[in-house]
């Protein structure tokens, strides 16, 4: 069965506005107290190419699989800031080169895949680990034009922040005051009635409602927490220089992990619930005048309710005034002064996307849509290929930068869950992507990861590549043959693939394009570091030139321990020339090559 994303924004709204937007829908004044896809015209506009069948040799020794399979977690994983740093490791990766080539002609044989794949699909990202790389890659700026020519409006489909948590209202605490009435209820959770900020994202019609309440369990989604790291990456990233100094300077880590919530008050007999407007009363006139971000942060630190809506208030002003620059009064047929916001994306062009955004975006797309999922995903049939674990944003990033896609490129995820590396891969490099998962609920959830992250991405003002989904078996998707001839990068999370299915997708590799690269986490070739040898001179895998990279402790989800990861590039050329050499050096003792195709 295949069921592709559907769009959510049916025509570019920007058609249908005036060049110059009239004000803002909401009026952001912080508070509220509330009351077969559509992708790939250019995957499949294209014919098929006629699938030239190698003539490989038969054959093939085992795939190597996991030597033994996972044993799923049954406790959460947690991912506090902290973990990566403390926990040790109980073992340290193998320091695998990354120059280690299958070229060499040493005999040694692949170190096996390490033995820790201990998948848990709990995690909480809303703290989650970006680690630095062991080996920092270059990053190539490829020239390319991030600015979306839509407007930001969200629209009535955009999962919130404050979707999310009103969904969850139990597992959250309040955890504003106000200090100076201790009766006001208004910072308390509420079914309906709760305590809510609006903050406005860079593009026009962007804004975005976060419930100011903490959750019960540490580790969950803190919305205040996620509500101030969005704001610092939109400063740091998007307001021009000149109007830095309003907002004063970048705070180096959120100030809501330091602080605990206040217990909750008493359910005894109290007034009404008081308006959450009535700021009048904690704001003094000196915390106006600080720069706009120590005063968010100072309101948090306080936890003083009417100071954070005042400070938020005055937040979202200094944003719209980028956003929606006043006309010229002087001349009324001056061209209508543009989105300053926008105006730095145009900028990014020749520097790329930066890295906080990237990552910003990745980590609120995955909070409102995986986040709330995580306990289901955990159902899956222990100790088969069907268990659930995911590349942390901070490897795939690596993944993606090694392998050098761009915005040309097509990249297939098979076995892609929630559609993580799918959307990471679109957004980081524009690139046209495609992910098949065979198991109906993360196919479900990644559908809606690939909706939201278009939204998400129009609210933040960037345009992301095509993503394409297929809920489905990558063995049998007429669709996985028809793009695997056309991939230049294809990811195999194998960690924990039963043999037989590493084994049944290796002829499938025999239509890979010279040069596309098989990324996986446990090897497709027999032996690493000597490409051909007697044994495997037949093997399909002998088309690849293998090169292993350590990745390091907390690039995934299933364990603590760091690992390695596999990258085979095709390159038949190669495999020719040694070949020759090798069929020189042992005569007749060779088989003549075939196909293991014709195996089958
Ligand atoms: C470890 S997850 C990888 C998720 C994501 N690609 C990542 O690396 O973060 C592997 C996924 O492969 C899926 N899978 C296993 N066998 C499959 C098959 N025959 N066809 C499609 N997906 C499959 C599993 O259900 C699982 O969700």
């Amino acid at each position: 069965m295949i069921s592709s994303s559907k769009p959510l924004v049916s025509a570019p709204l920007s058609t249908r506005l005036p060049r110059n937007p009239p004000p803002p829908r909401s009026s952001s004044a912080t508070s509220t107290h509330s009351s077969q896809s559509p992708v790939s015209s250019s995957l499949s506009a294209s014919p098929s190419p006629q699938k030239k069948r190698k003539s490989l040799p038969a054959a093939a020794p085992p795939a190597p699989g996991p030597s033994e399979p996972p044993r799923p977690v049954k406790r959460l994983r947690t991912t506090s800031a902290a973990p990566a740093a403390k926990q040790k490791p109980k073992k340290k990766p193998k320091a695998a080169s990354s120059k280690a080539s299958s070229r060499a002609t040493s005999r040694n044989e692949t170190a096996p895949p390490s033995p820790e794949p201990l998948y848990c699909s709990s995690r909480s990202r809303s703290t989650s680990l970006f680690p630095p790389t062991l080996d920092p890659l270059p990053n190539p700026v490829r020239e390319r034009r991030w600015i979306t020519d839509e407007n930001g409006d969200p629209g009535d489909h955009h999962l919130s922040s404050e979707a999310v948590v009103k969904r969850l209202m139990k597992k959250y605490k309040s955890y504003f005051k106000n200090p100076n009435d201790p009766n006001d209820k208004s910072f308390e959770p509420h079914p309906t009635n709760y305590p809510v900020v609006e903050l406005e994202y860079p593009n026009s019609f962007a804004a975005e409602r976060f419930i100011l309440l903490a959750p019960k369990d540490k580790d969950h989604y803190n919305p205040i927490m996620d509500l101030e790291r969005t704001l610092y990456t939109i400063v740091e990233c998007y307001v021009p220089k000149e109007h830095q100094a309003t907002f004063g300077p970048i705070p180096t880590d959120t100030l809501t992990e330091a602080v605990s919530p206040p217990p909750s008050p008493s359910p005894s007999p109290s007034p009404p619930r008081s308006s959450l407007t009535s700021l009048s009363s904690s704001v003094s006139s000196a915390a106006d005048r600080l720069p706009l971000l120590r005063a968010v942060q100072r309101a948090i630190h306080l936890q003083d309710g009417p100071l954070f809506l005042m400070a938020m208030k005055r937040v979202n002003s200094a944003l719209q005034a980028l956003k929606y620059p006043a006309l010229s009064i002087t001349d009324p047929y001056a061209p209508a002064p543009r989105n300053a916001l926008m105006q730095t994306v145009e900028g990014w062009t020749q520097t790329g996307l930066p890295e906080p955004v990237l990552m910003r975006i990745i980590e609120e797309n995955y909070q409102r849509t995986v986040g709330p999922n995580v306990p289901s995903l955990k159902h899956y049939e222990a100790f088969s290929s069907t268990v659930y674990g995911e590349l942390m944003p901070s490897l795939a990033q690596e993944m993606i930068r090694i392998t050098e896609l761009k915005e040309d490129s097509l990249f297939l995820d098979l076995g892609s869950g929630v559609g993580n590396v799918v959307v990471q891969a679109s957004l980081q490099t524009g690139c046209t992507s495609y992910g098949i998962e065979l198991m109906p609920h993360p196919a479900r959830v990644a559908r809606d990861v690939v909706d939201q992250m278009k939204v998400r991405c129009r609210m933040w003002g960037v345009v992301v590549g095509e993503m394409e989904l297929e809920e489905g078996n990558m063995l049998e998707s007429k669709r996985v043959d028809e793009l695997i001839a056309k991939a230049d990068v294809v990811l195999v999370d194998n960690k924990v693939f039963e043999t037989s299915l590493n084994e049944a997708l290796r002829p499938k590799f025999l239509d890979l394009k010279e040069g596309a690269t098989v990324i996986s986490l446990a090897p497709f070739v027999s032996s690493i570091n000597a490409r051909l040898t007697k044994r495997n001179v037949d093997d399909i895998s002998a088309i690849f030139d293998v090169k292993e990279r350590p990745y390091h402790s907390g690039s995934v989800s299933w364990g603590n321990n760091g690992g390695t990861y596999y990258l085979h590039k095709v390159d038949r050329e190669g495999y020719s020339r040694i070949k020759e050499k090798f069929e020189t050096m042992h005569g007749s003792s060779v088989r003549p090559a075939r196909s293991s195709r014709s195996r089958r």
